[in-house]
């Protein structure tokens, strides 16, 4: 009976992973497990461009862990401006990317955990949308759709049928119009010192 029911705590345990932010000391996994999911030509991608040298928006960098708290899963957002309004002002939004979780770990529904995660956590900080650039079939079912996106760009090539948009606020992205640019805060550089 013990034996089984070590199995089952196995089992259960492999299957068990939760979602926080991300803190400095996840990086390093974090950045090992995009080149795995995504390869080295991940920083060639159009969202990057909006991405270098910025910092995720605040409380926007979330990680899924195993139940030994290894990094397993990763999204962040990006604060941007998704064009202008009909009225000519900066429409604030986010960019969400890259998202991926580990692929010994796929189909248990952590990539959907992370999404969900990310959509309630940004619209409790108050944002009005969330963009992306990605696959169609995957973020549909969270509520992202291309018809939102129809005059909007990205800094460099995209495919329009793969840039998204989920309205957290009804009505946020309508009329917006132009290129996405980065708003977010830069990331600071240390400071080198000469030596004495
Ligand atoms: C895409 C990804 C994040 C999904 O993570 P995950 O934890 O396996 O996702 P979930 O378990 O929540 O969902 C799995 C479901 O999504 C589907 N799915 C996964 N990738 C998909 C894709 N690119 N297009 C359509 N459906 C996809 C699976 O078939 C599965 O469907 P089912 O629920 O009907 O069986 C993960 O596969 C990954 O990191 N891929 C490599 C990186 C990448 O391509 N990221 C960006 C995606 S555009």
């Amino acid at each position: 009976m013990a034996a089984v029911l070590d199995a089952v705590r196995a089992l259960f345990a492999q299957n068990t992973f939760t979602i926080t932010e991300e803190t400095p000391a996840d990086v390093v996994a974090r950045e090992a497990l995009l080149d795995r999911a995504m390869g080295a030509d991940r920083r060639k991608k159009s969202s990057e461009k909006i991405r270098r040298g910025r910092v995720p928006a605040e409380g926007l960098a979330l990680v899924a862990r195993d139940s030994h708290g290894h990094v397993i899963g990763t999204v962040r957002l990006w604060n941007v401006e998704a064009g202008v309004s009909a009225s000519g002002c900066p429409v604030d939004a986010l960019l969400l990317g890259p998202l991926a979780v580990d692929s010994a770990h796929e189909g248990k529904g952590i990539g959907g955990a992370l999404m969900r995660a990310a959509i309630a956590e940004a619209q409790a900080r108050g944002h009005g949308a969330i963009l992306l650039v990605g696959d169609a079939p995957y973020y549909e079912r969270f509520g992202f759709f291309a018809d939102k996106t129809q005059h909007l760009m990205m800094p460099g090539p995209f495919a329009r049928d793969r840039f998204l948009a989920l309205e957290l606020v009804p009505g946020w992205l309508s009329g917006a119009a132009g290129m996405l640019v980065a708003s977010g805060r830069k990331l600071s550089r240390p400071v080198l010192r000469r030596a004495a």
